[in-house]
């Protein structure tokens, strides 16, 4: 079918709940994408940061494969030995506990935000608050959404429970001020990535650590952005050394399949009981199968090596960019999670991610700001320098 019936059945079938883009994908390889138009695209996207391990991955397409040929669905009434495997690997990776699977980062923080709850109350039956930060976000179904700092999203769909407390991020005193024995959890993400990638500083997360500790808070990550190799190391909150009592991943973890876990340490391995929680299709047969291959990738030293090289050789494309034009203010993130920030006003960054589609490169633009570069992260020098290229044209064409 064209391009234009299909938006148009699109346009006609489909809520309008994202922007659109008439463009989809019919083969790919590494970070380099081959669109219906018959055209090449550099993926400095992932499908948001999602495509970790790129297109036609051939160990994942094994995996997907061989899961293929067995049941795709059993229901966690029965065991699932991949579901088990990836927990297992998981917890290597963090810290012994327990995981519970879903499927998606949403679903994931579902978990946590419901497992923080149950765990306050078996302290004090006030202890119900959750302390969130400022411009995260933790997703769209309304417990997730009800943590997320961000006003655009919220307020269509208010009212929430309302035992959310919101605090700058990265902002010590508000934290320390709204942290208390009522606390049943602090929620972060360890670098934000939806708010135009921030990264928390060390001395924030250690704050927050000690304060969940003062007052028996837990504490938890949302790493469905930052973790799985996307940063450098396999968990985000690694650069800083202060390890959460839980956290959430999603996003990379299916190597493309939806898939979402929340993992807490093991002092809280009973807070769940049996009929707390669940999932008809979480953690199921094929997508764990496909997720404990991908982990497996993003755990070894070598791949998250990888990740740092080209890492700083993007990092360091960015800022060669950066220094030729004057509108460009920063170029921040970790790894191979970067965004370029301009002077808001000077360059509309929608425009140059429409520029920059037009000439062969996927980028994401946030706050008509900010370009936010996620590739996968298998992405090679020479990917990177194509994207670099076209990123400068596209800026230039749009100053
Ligand atoms: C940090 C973070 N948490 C949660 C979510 C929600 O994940 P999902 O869209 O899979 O529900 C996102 C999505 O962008 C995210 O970036």
């Amino acid at each position: 079918m064209s391009t234009k019936k299909t938006l148009q059945q699109f346009n006609d079938h489909i809520f309008h709940t994202v922007g659109r883009d008439p463009l989809w994908f019919t083969g790919g390889k590494g970070a380099t994408l081959v669109g219906c138009d018959r055209k090449s695209y550099v993926d400095f996207f992932s499908g948001i940061a999602v495509n970790n391990l790129g297109y036609g991955h051939a160990a994942l397409a094994k995996a997907a494969a061989a899961a293929l040929k067995k049941p795709w669905h059993s229901s966690n009434i029965f065991l699932i030995p991949d579901q088990a495997q990836l927990a297992a690997l998981i917890q290597k990776h963090s810290f012994p506990g327990r995981s519970f699977f879903a499927n998606s980062g949403a679903e994931a923080n579902e978990a946590a935000y419901k497992f923080a709850i149950k765990r306050g109350r078996m302290l004090r039956t006030d202890k119900v608050e959750i302390v969130a930060a400022k411009d995260s976000f933790h997703g769209r179904t309304m417990g997730a959404l009800s943590l997320t700092g961000q006003p655009k999203y919220q307020d269509p769909f208010a009212p929430f429970p309302g035992n959310a407390r919101f605090v700058a991020f990265n902002h010590l005193a508000e934290l320390e001020a709204a942290v208390n024995e009522k606390t049943a959890a602090v929620f972060l993400e360890p670098v934000q990535g939806e708010s135009g990638v921030h990264v928390a500083t060390q001395a924030y997360l250690k704050k927050a650590r000690e304060l969940c500790d003062r007052h028996k808070a837990l504490l938890i990550y949302d790493e469905v952005q930052c973790g799985c190799a996307r940063t450098g190391k396999l968990f985000g909150w690694e650069h800083t050394g202060v390890a959460p009592d839980g956290f959430t991943l999603a996003k990379g973890l299916g190597g493309g399949l939806p898939i979402g876990c929340f993992t807490a340490a093991e002092a809280y391995k009973d807070v769940f009981a049996a009929g707390d929680h669940n999932s008809t299709f979480g953690g199921g047969p094929f997508v764990t199968a496909v997720a404990l291959e991908a982990f497996k990738t993003y755990s070894k030293a070598a791949f998250l090596k990888q990740v740092v090289a080209r890492g700083q050789d993007l990092r360091h494309g960015l800022e060669t960019l950066r220094a030729r034009f004057p509108a460009a203010r920063e170029v921040r993130g970790r790894g191979l999670m970067l965004a370029v920030d301009f002077v808001p006003g000077s360059v509309s960054t929608d425009k140059v991610r429409l520029a920059c589609r037009g000439k062969g490169l996927l980028v994401n633009s946030i706050h008509n700001h900010i370009l936010r570069i996620i590739p996968p992260l298998v992405i090679t020098r020479a990917e990177i320098d194509k994207g670099l290229a076209i990123l400068e044209q596209a800026i230039r064409d749009s100053v």
